[in-house]
């Protein structure tokens, strides 16, 4: 910055903010150094991506490519309408558990831009998003970055297996400093992998009616089941639907293309809808990018396909990473969707503080080269649950992965 110039307040405040967890510089700095023996190799288990599905995924990407004139142009900037239309019966089908019209879908530029427009709208600066714990690390930047909305914890524990109960969603409302406008439901968890039960879900939608807030259901893992308990919609439990229900989706976990940037929005409330259609020109999904995925969706063959090869490879190594947690005598909770699990550092700790929570991830990076997501950023209750994305490495390598985690504990 040239002296004397200096930025807006909120361009400081930009800034002076950290642009990346810790976590995830760690795997930036390391994922394109240079090794000389695979043993040695950094391996990253931080970053809930899905690199196990790139051979099925590429024929269809890289086929030659048939892009209409008009993808090169302006369009709506939700969308276009042949595209929405498309993802509205794809996602009716497969992840919403109910029929929904084109008119009521929006795409922006992945999950987090759907959400953050969608906070902006639902709140002011200063209110309240309730988020059950452990949680996706990066809500907080959704919420607070911009917004200047402010994240209400709600804490489940350990012994519950971290379930979501109405008492814990009353205490924290109860508790919070800020008039709350929202409840954030993210299903399947991130970062455990659970998938909420029936009762879960219509008892924390009744209670959310009950103090009168918005619920924000966000399902990006829907399609990434790997276990024996199958994937329940919220709209396929939720008899009523009203406008007061807003759903999230992207294509950057269940299609492994996070780096496309495509995230989809439905909602029944027009004011809603309008609201974040007159900020989608800022955050819009390009025509070509469109395109793509509307020809990948229409091509029911190579889908099934997809869905299949996906799901049984996530099982795979979901399988063998719980077979060498288990024989490296780190305890984990089951999972049964997702990319990731978390596992029960606890007992490796030299106390139960989040510093040595923070001693124990750092070392397991500095000499077993493996990086993990600390609890301390899924906002854990207590310190000692790392999450081990077993999806963003082969299942060898993240077998490997373990047994240098367990010489560096031994
Ligand atoms: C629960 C959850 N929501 C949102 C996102 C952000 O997704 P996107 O890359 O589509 O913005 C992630 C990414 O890890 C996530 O796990």
């Amino acid at each position: 910055m040239t002296a004397g110039t200096p930025l807006s307040r909120r361009g400081s405040k930009l800034s002076d903010t950290s642009p990346m967890p810790e976590y995830i510089q760690a795997h930036f700095d390391r994922v394109d150094q240079e090794y000389s023996s695979a043993s040695e190799r950094y391996v990253g288990l931080a970053v809930a991506e899905n690199k196990l599905v790139w051979d099925l995924l590429e024929p269809v990407i890289n086929d030659p490519r048939d892009v209409p004139a008009r993808a090169a142009g302006y369009d709506d900037m939700v969308g276009s309408e042949a595209f929405r239309t498309t993802l509205a019966s794809f996602a009716s089908e497969h992840i919403w558990g109910r029929e929904v019209d084109a008119s009521q879908v929006i795409a922006l530029a992945g999950a987090g831009a759907v959400l953050e427009l969608l906070f902006h709208v639902l709140g002011d600066p200063g209110d309240g998003v309730l988020v059950p714990t452990p949680s996706y690390a990066g809500f907080w930047m959704d919420i607070e970055s911009r917004d200047g909305m402010v994240v209400v914890p709600v804490h489940s524990r350990a012994e519950t297996g971290f379930t979501l109960s109405v008492a814990d969603l009353q205490a924290a409302y109860d508790g919070a400093d800020v008039p709350v406008r929202v409840l954030l439901l993210t299903n399947p968890v991130n970062p455990t992998g659970r998938i909420l039960s029936t009762d879960e879900i219509r008892n924390a939608v009744a209670w959310a009616r009950s103090v009168g807030v918005h619920i924000v259901i966000n399902e990006i893992y829907a399609l990434s089941t790997h276990g024996d308990t199958p994937f329940v919609p919220t709209g396929s439990v939720i008899d009523d639907v009203g406008d007061d229900m807003h759903f999230v989706w992207a294509f950057s976990k269940d299609f492994a293309m996070s780096g496309f940037r495509c995230g989809v929005m439905t909602s029944q409330n027009e004011d809603v809808r309008a609201a974040v259609s007159a900020l989608a020109y800022w955050a819009c999904v390009s025509g070509d990018t469109q395109h793509l995925l509307d020809t990948m969706l229409q091509d029911t063959e190579w889908l099934a396909g997809y869905l299949t090869g996906m799901r049984s490879r996530l099982r795979e190594s979901y399988t063998r990473t719980t077979a060498a947690l288990s024989a490296a005598g780190i305890p984990y909770i089951p999972a049964d969707a997702a990319l990731f699990l978390l596992c029960d550092f606890r007992q490796y700790l030299s106390e139960p503080t989040w510093d040595a929570e923070d001693a124990l991830w750092r070392r397991i990076l500095d000499e077993a080269n493996v990086n993990l997501t600390p609890g301390s950023a899924c906002h854990i209750a207590e310190p000692g649950f790392l999450r081990l994305c077993f999806a963003q490495e082969p299942p060898d390598v993240v077998e490997a992965a373990i047994a240098r985690i367990a010489r560096t504990l031994r």
